[in-house]
């Protein structure tokens, strides 16, 4: 596996791969990898001839109190996963290989879809996300990207501005992967004590409470059903803290009176000063 600091290494690999007619898949990630990460992996080495992952915690995404320093970091350990998984190269630039001196250009998101669940309690976060990514899509120029369907307001967010900005890259979505209990793979779990990593897994169970109200109802229900249900399983455990709890349309992310085919259901939640999200779509 190849790893590259710089942007001028990154375009002059794939100008090579590109010679020798390969395709190129890209993973973005923020390091600290887990078995999500690692699934998107295999499944970019499974449908490309190539796979850059990058190892960059964006500085643009993260609020003035929130874990940008804290954040964790093990980039040796990260590489092991990535060349088992079957990446070729890692890209780790420093902040100032992607935002040098000078830096003043930004892709903001506008309209509704920033405005409603993480982004109403993470203002600029998703500037940021938009920001970083078209500029990884730019360095790498994938065929195809590869991001999870745990951060599902992102991932509709980058496929809106993969549309509006014509950019010509496959955006694919790849499923949550959980531990035993329900509970999401996440980075930030490492943040959670002992205690409240056995509350965490109240977060998957109240989203099955909801995701029960609809099957009940045939694969339909009011949207305000299902927050209730959702709602008072995260109320049983005082540990627990709601950030929001919304049920939306899965790719407009506009709020929905009626659940079925393609709503997305999705909650927040602190646990201790631990920040967690999860979905499910209909
Ligand atoms: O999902 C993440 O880890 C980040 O938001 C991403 C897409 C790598 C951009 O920094």
């Amino acid at each position: 596996m190849i790893t590259a600091e710089r942007v001028d290494q990154v375009r002059e690999t794939v100008a090579e791969w590109r010679r020798e007619g390969l395709s190129v898949g890209l993973v973005p990630t923020m390091g600290a990898l887990h078995e999500g990460h690692a699934s998107l992996v295999r499944k970019a080495a499974e449908e490309c001839d190539r796979v850059i992952a990058s190892v960059f915690v964006n500085p643009t995404q993260f609020g003035r109190n929130e874990d940008l320093d804290s954040y964790p970091r093990d980039f040796e350990r990260d590489c092991e996963i990535l060349e088992r998984e079957g990446c070729s190269m890692v890209f780790h630039p420093e902040v100032a290989e992607m935002y040098p001196e000078g830096f003043s250009t930004y892709v903001t998101p506008e309209g509704g879809m920033t405005g409603c669940l993480c982004g109403r309690s993470r203002p600029g976060h998703f500037r940021g996300v938009c920001t970083v990514v078209s500029k990884l899509f730019n360095i790498t120029t994938p065929d195809r990207a590869y991001f999870g369907e745990k951060d599902a307001q992102q991932l509709a967010v980058i496929k809106r501005m993969v549309r509006d900005l014509n950019i010509p890259v496959t955006v694919c979505g790849c499923p949550t992967v959980r531990e035993a209990d329900g509970l999401a793979k996440s980075s930030r779990n490492k943040y959670l004590s002992p205690e409240e990593r056995r509350d965490a897994a109240v977060l998957y169970e109240a989203l099955q409470a909801g995701r029960r109200v609809i099957e009940a109802g045939g694969g339909h229900a009011k949207s305000a059903d299902v927050l209730r249900a959702v709602r008072e399983t995260l109320e049983r455990l005082p540990s627990v803290r709601i950030d929001y709890v919304e049920v939306v349309d899965g790719e407009s992310l506009s709020p929905v009176d009626m659940c079925g085919p393609g709503t997305l259901v999705a909650a927040a939640v602190f646990i201790g000063e631990t920040r967690l999200i999860d979905n499910f779509t209909v």
